[in-house]
């Protein structure tokens, strides 16, 4: 019998739900909140009571896109943590209804977990699944991690950021430029037109395998201050070069610590994941990188990157198959042990 997993995330400001029937996507609906833009990062509790509104209809669209109902679905697989306490409960509530109404299992699924195991959602356009062991840099809004993934339940993290993540990173320096939130993306599509050499900012390499990001940040501020002092036009005048300049630190910082990881473990399977695994930059290093140094490379198509509910679904559908269901007394957690 097929399995059909319904994956619910709600752990930020996007609401989403897929669908997934034996690891083939089938639906994957993922709806933004516009409401934080104007405050420049995301509210809370505007974020949780948007998830109450737009729950219900993401979830029905979800499951009629995928040709089914409600009655159709195996298990309900959804975000335990870490995120936002209150967006966390509408998902976690919701699954549980869902799950209580259709008298099917409930399964938990680490948002983190969720954004590695993207990987294995097959769709028609997805020619190879990574091999175990792998190593996953992933690289996102709130977490920057180097893990090494033997299976789908054995994953060890090997280096992580000791202060902002490079997600942060982009946002915050995005967010002085007055880019908006994200800044990420916005970024990444001016870095396009800029010179990636223009300016050098600080790169603090933290000892081993371990990231640092918040040391370019005060750079990056530091000298925007002290050259709008001299030419107030400066930042309007080369904000592709900032933009190039800030893309290529990060990414430098990001792709040195991964070649020194996949080095020193002799892996050459390697995937990136996360929100960030969107920047064209990263994305065209670590080919680059791959080509040099033999390696499989797994860069995930943009829709699975940021975050979605078909990565919730995946990882769910693979708890499930190994038997691993939650209880109604499941409670989300804002904080979440790897
Ligand atoms: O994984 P994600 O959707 O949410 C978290 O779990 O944090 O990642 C969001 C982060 C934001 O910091 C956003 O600016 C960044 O991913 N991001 C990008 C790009 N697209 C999204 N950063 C750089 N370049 C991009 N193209
Ligand atoms: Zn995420």
């Amino acid at each position: 019998m097929s399995v059909i997993i319904l994956g619910i995330e709600s752990s930020c400001d996007d609401t989403s739900a897929a669908v997934i029937k034996d690891g083939w996507l089938l639906s994957n609906l993922i709806s933004n909140q516009k409401v934080h833009e104007e405050y420049g990062g995301v509210v809370p509790e505007l974020a949780s009571r948007a998830h109450q509104a737009n729950i219900i209809p993401v979830v029905d669209t979800a499951i009629k896109q995928a040709g089914l109902s409600p009655s159709d679905i195996t298990a309900v697989a959804f975000t335990q943590g870490p995120g936002l306490l209150g967006s966390l409960l509408v998902g976690s509530s919701f699954a549980k209804g869902f799950a209580l109404a259709q008298n099917i299992p409930l399964v938990e699924v680490n948002h983190l977990h969720g954004h590695i195991l993207s990987h294995f959602i097959i769709t028609s356009d997805r020619t190879k699944l990574p091999k175990f062991p792998f190593l996953c840099l992933l690289v996102s809004g709130g977490h920057t991690q180097l893990v090494l993934v033997s299976d789908f339940d054995r994953m060890e993290i090997i280096g992580k950021t000791i202060d902002d993540a490079a997600g942060e990173a982009f946002d915050k320096c995005a967010k002085v430029m007055g880019l908006g939130y994200p800044g990420g993306p916005v970024v990444d599509r001016l870095a396009a037109q800029g010179d990636p050499k223009a300016f050098k900012f600080a790169k603090p390499l933290p000892h081993g395998l371990d990231f640092s990001f918040s040391g370019l940040k005060t750079s990056f501020l530091y000298f925007l201050r002290d050259q709008l002092k001299d030419n107030p036009n400066f930042m309007e005048d080369r904000k592709a070069d900032l933009c190039a300049s800030l893309q290529h630190t990060i990414v430098t910082i990001l792709m040195d610590k991964l070649i020194a990881a996949a080095t020193n473990l002799g892996i050459k399977e390697i995937a990136l994941a996360g929100g960030v695994a969107a920047n064209s930059g990263l994305r065209t290093a670590t080919l680059q990188a791959g080509e040099r140094l033999g390696w499989n490379t797994y860069i995930p198509e943009f829709k699975f990157t940021t975050d979605n509910a078909a990565m919730i679904a995946i990882a769910g559908h693979y708890k499930y198959l190994r038997g691993e269901y939650a209880d109604h007394s499941s409670v989300p957690k804002a904080r979440l042990p790897f």
